[in-house]
């Protein structure tokens, strides 16, 4: 959002605002994309076109984990080396090529360095990363690689082709329609065309046109890299946010239509159903079919359009960067859990969260002082609605000063947040990368030469909410440490507090006086890079050195997960942030949009995501705002959030009856948050979604492909399809063919079983539909409490669906939900199991975790799907036996306080009525 008062009232006096369009670069408009585009047409409209790329092949060289060589680029006056490398990482197949440079053509450039960058694996990929073996054989015209048991990669010398086989079938092909692309460093400035394919234009190659960025120096020229992706007999492609848009990707290689931007800026009032760029990219893309995934990762950190046509039967992506290497990574797996799960073994899967960060947040840009804040949070209380964090926006420092509270509304933040304390609730403060002219952290970072450069390589300055700012420069390894002596645990700024976390923003970065809102591209990094190279990944690394900053601050106390967010991300930043998908509206429309942009998010592994509840800009009505909440607590990331100018809408602003449908909203989140929780345990071991498309379990069925306004909660079995249209009373729920879903709205179970096919119910505002499937195990904690910290020893609820064979499964991840002692065992892993004898949790647990949950027990068990009537149940736990207490209503069975611990196995058995023989069920 860029400020000024002027600014502000046009956004809330104008109801048609819109994003500003004309700030934004289209292909056209922006050199690389609009010469690439050309090329491409070109290419594909010349039957004769011979590509100047060739593989030498007397370059190639092989070794145990790697074969390197050379593209040659040969045409007229050019002749340009491309060393390459091909390498197999973590079990994926990596082509990297970079340019030879000429030092005739490049000498004369000043302060920036001249390599192309090659440093965005540094901050994309995990630590230690693994190569493997790779083994193959050199033909006459091509390499015949393999690698794993169903990997085989064809390549082919001239012209230069890809071939991916998986089971021995044709997956995926690169440069199948050659687009490649590399534009090769050269000498002139001017009218350079004497190098040019006939296919090739010259447009903005040493010149940048774009009116709102035509400063920028273009000190290296042309340099962008370009290529071609065929998924063949794929028909459905995913992934690559952030985009105001479906979850399905949509066609865009036409003249009319715009390709897929990735370049984090600052895209206040965004439009929907947009190919725009937003705050932050993954350039990761999926491809999906019943029997196959394929995911292409391209590792390049610099402004990246991709290009997407669907055929009859495949499906093509051009991607586009303005510079760095042509460096990808192919995934080719069965199953997208299995993609997901490759990709996060090189960019790392999410961090397990801190429990209290999955509870409710209530933010507003700006709770205006101490006494506000504190009031807010008892009317939580009043109201009896759980919440576990508040949030202070910028209005809480000293003239926008980091690192420092306005006094006069502030006198004593340490006081507020040992209060907030005492209920188990946190605090998340604001910190942005633009430090204010003038003030000593900013002189700090001046004097340290930790900033952001300029194109004459001084101090950049520019315009953000303080005024004349200047930008720390966090890709400099020695930024981190000097950032985190700001959050030191002795620093008086948080107090010594350990409920305090952090608010990353504006780290696109945001710049109000730059090109496109954000920071010239010919700003300077560490090590001269230009930032150009190194803009998609600013913003994560300024999120991660954040994180590391609150890491070591927290070492101090007994809760050492920290919690950031962050608006702009880039791959890898799962790590170490959550997102969420900054300033939408209060519109129906935004509400709707806000269900697929979470679920491109889950699937390329940043799963820890949300969006505003209630929308950013405006007032929603009572009604939206009842209806987002029902959505948000399914959001990963749940909270509430609004404009400075926005009328107050916490939950008990709306009155009645919407503040009690609200206050079951956000309970409900609380009931769920055993499942959540165990959903992050996953996504933070293998990289599986926590808010799921229906097709991950449906892969058979391609109606699923398209769907996504509903879905399911990680693997729990929970299916949900929150109301988000206006007066909406009708739920139409999509049972993907052969699976069995139970009624389970508003998180209560009952017998009714749905099948295959649209399901439709009347329903009221009150409403939350969701199914169980058949199948499932469920653990609830559905006591009350008003933070999650406090539910810490309360009894669990089993929800029980069976399936049509009379079984179910689930599980439990259990551990202190704050410190990092799980990582040394202190956990604990629970298995569910229902047969028609009975169920039986099978528990892992260390010793000393286990003493900590010695009193957490299961209070009750309900179950549906048995067939017949269970007339006693005998339960077993440590060599001990008793009888419990079951009974049934509406064939729904309960089981009573079976009084069994958490920290142990049980069993319970069942003894049905006589007449039904259950070794037939
Ligand atoms: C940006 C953020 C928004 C925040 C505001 C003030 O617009 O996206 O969430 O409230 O800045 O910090």
């Amino acid at each position: 959002m860029k400020s000024s008062l002027f600014i502000t009232f046009i956004l809330f006096f104008t109801t048609v605002s819109a994003v500003k369009e004309y700030l934004f670069k289209k292909c056209s408009q922006s050199g690389f994309c609009h010469r690439n585009r050309h090329f491409a047409q070109a290419v594909e409209s010349d039957p004769e076109y011979q590509s100047p790329y060739s593989i030498d092949v007397s370059s190639l060289s092989f070794a145990d984990d790697s074969i390197t060589g050379i593209v040659k680029k040969v045409h007229g006056l050019v002749d340009v080396d491309f060393p390459f490398k091909i390498s197999v990482i973590e079990g994926n197949f990596r082509f990297q090529l970079d340019e030879k440079l000429n030092s005739d053509v490049v000498d004369t450039v000043k302060h920036v360095n001249k390599q192309r960058y090659n440093e965005t694996e540094t901050f994309a990929f995990k630590q230690n990363v693994a190569y493997h073996p790779l083994t193959g054989d050199q033909l006459e015209d091509k390499l015949v690689l393999k690698y794993g048991d169903d990997h085989q990669v064809e390549l082919e010398f001239y012209p230069i082709r890809f071939s991916f086989l998986y089971q021995n079938k044709v997956q995926l092909t690169v440069n199948d329609k050659q687009f490649l692309n590399l534009e090769h460093r050269r000498k002139e400035r001017e009218g350079s065309t004497s190098e040019l394919l006939s296919q090739e234009t010259s447009f903005d190659m040493f010149q940048d046109s774009f009116a709102d960025s035509s400063k920028d120096t273009l000190p290296l020229g042309p340099e962008s890299m370009a290529i071609d992706f065929n998924f063949i007999n794929f028909t459905h492609v995913y992934g690559i946010p952030e985009h105001a848009d479906s979850l399905l990707l949509k066609h865009t290689r036409s003249k009319d239509k715009e390709p897929y931007r990735l370049y984090n800026v600052d895209i206040f009032e965004y439009d929907l159903d947009s190919r725009l760029a937003m705050y932050g990219s993954i350039p990761f893309l999926l491809g999906i079919k019943s029997e196959v995934t394929v995911g292409v990762y391209w590792i390049n950190s610099a402004d990246t359009y991709i290009d997407i046509e669907y055929s009859s039967s495949n499906t093509l992506s051009h991607w586009m960067s303005e510079n760095g290497l042509l460096d990808f990574i192919i995934i080719i797996e069965p199953t997208p859990y299995d993609a997901n799960s490759q990709y996060g073994k090189i960019s790392g899967n999410a961090a397990l969260p801190a429990l209290f960060s999955l509870g409710y947040h209530q933010c507003r840009w700006n709770y205006n002082d101490q006494k506000d804040v504190l009031e807010v949070h008892k009317k939580f209380d009043t109201y009896k609605i759980p919440y576990d964090t508040i949030w202070l926006d910028i209005e809480y420092t000293d003239e926008k000063k980091y690192f420092t509270w306005k006094k006069e509304a502030f006198p004593n933040p340490g006081k507020m947040m040992q209060k907030l304390d005492q209920t188990g609730r946190n605090l998340v403060v604001i910190i942005d990368p633009h430090l204010k002219d003038g003030y000593s952290v900013s002189e700090e970072f001046i004097t340290k030469k930790l900033v952001m450069k300029d194109n004459s390589n001084q101090a950049f300055y520019g315009h953000c909410w303080p005024g004349k700012s200047v930008w720390i420069d966090t890709t400099n390894p020695d930024a981190t440490p000097a950032w985190a002596g700001h959050f030191a645990w002795k620093s008086p700024f948080l107090a010594q507090a350990a409920n305090v976390h952090i608010w990353n923003d504006m780290n696109e970065p945001s710049v109000f006086s730059g090109p496109e809102t954000v920071a010239p591209k010919d700003n300077i990094h560490f090590n001269n890079w230009e930032h150009r190279s190194v803009h998609n990944l600013y913003g994560m690394s300024y999120h991660q050195a954040t994180y590391n900053a609150m890491k070591a601050r927290l070492k101090h106390s007994n809760r050492q997960r920290p919690f950031v967010l962050t608006r702009s991300y880039f791959t890898g930043s799962q790590r170490t942030a959550a997102m969420w998908t900054g300033d939408n509206m209060s519109k129906w429309s935004y509400l709707q949009a806000s269900i697929p942009m979470v679920l491109t998010h889950n699937i390329v592994n940043m799963p820890f995501s949300g969006a505003d509840v209630g929308g950013f800009f405006g007032d929603p009505s009572s009604e939206l705002l009842t209806r987002w909440y029902q959505t948000g607590l399914f959001y990963p990331f749940f909270r509430g959030h609004a404009h400075i100018d926005s009328p107050r809408r916490e939950p008990w602003v709306p009155g009645e009856p919407y503040t009690s449908i609200i206050r079951d909203a956000i309970k409900l989140r609380y009931v769920l948050l055993p499942v959540f929780y165990t959903g992050f345990y996953h996504a933070s071991e293998t990289g599986r979604p926590v808010m799921k498309p229906m097709f991950y379990d449906a892969l058979d069925d391609t109606n699923t492909y398209k769907i996504d306004d509903q879905f399911m909660v990680g693997d729990s079995g929970i299916l949900a399809k929150p109301i988000t249209e206006k007066g909406g009373n009708v739920s139409s729920i999509y049972i993907p063919q052969g699976q069995i879903y139970y009624d389970f709205f508003n998180g209560e179970i009952s017998s009714q079983v749905f099948t295959s096919g649209y399901v439709e119910r009347p329903v009221e505002l009150t409403d939350i539909p969701m199914l169980l499937k058949g199948g499932s195990i469920i653990p609830l904690k559905t006591r009350y409490r008003r933070s999650s910290k406090l539910m810490k020893n309360d009894p669990y609820t089993l929800v029980i669906a069976l399936d049509e064979n009379g079984q179910a499964k689930g599980d439990l991840y259990i551990d202190d939900g704050e410190s990092f002692s799980y990582q040394n065992g202190e956990k604990s892993y629970i298995g569910f199991q229902a047969v028609s004898e009975g169920i039986s949790a099978s528990v892992s647990v260390s010793e000393e975790f286990s003493r900590q949950i010695e009193s957490v027990t299961v209070e009750k068990i309900v179950i549906v799907g048995v067939k017949g009537e269970i007339s006693a149940v005998i339960i077993e736990q440590e060599g001990k036996k008793w009888n419990g207490k079951v009974s049934e209503k509406d064939s729904v069975t309960t089981i009573k306080n079976p009084k069994v611990k958490i920290n142990s196995d049980w069993e319970i058995k069942f003894e049905y009525k006589q007449g039904v023989d259950h070794d037939e069920l």
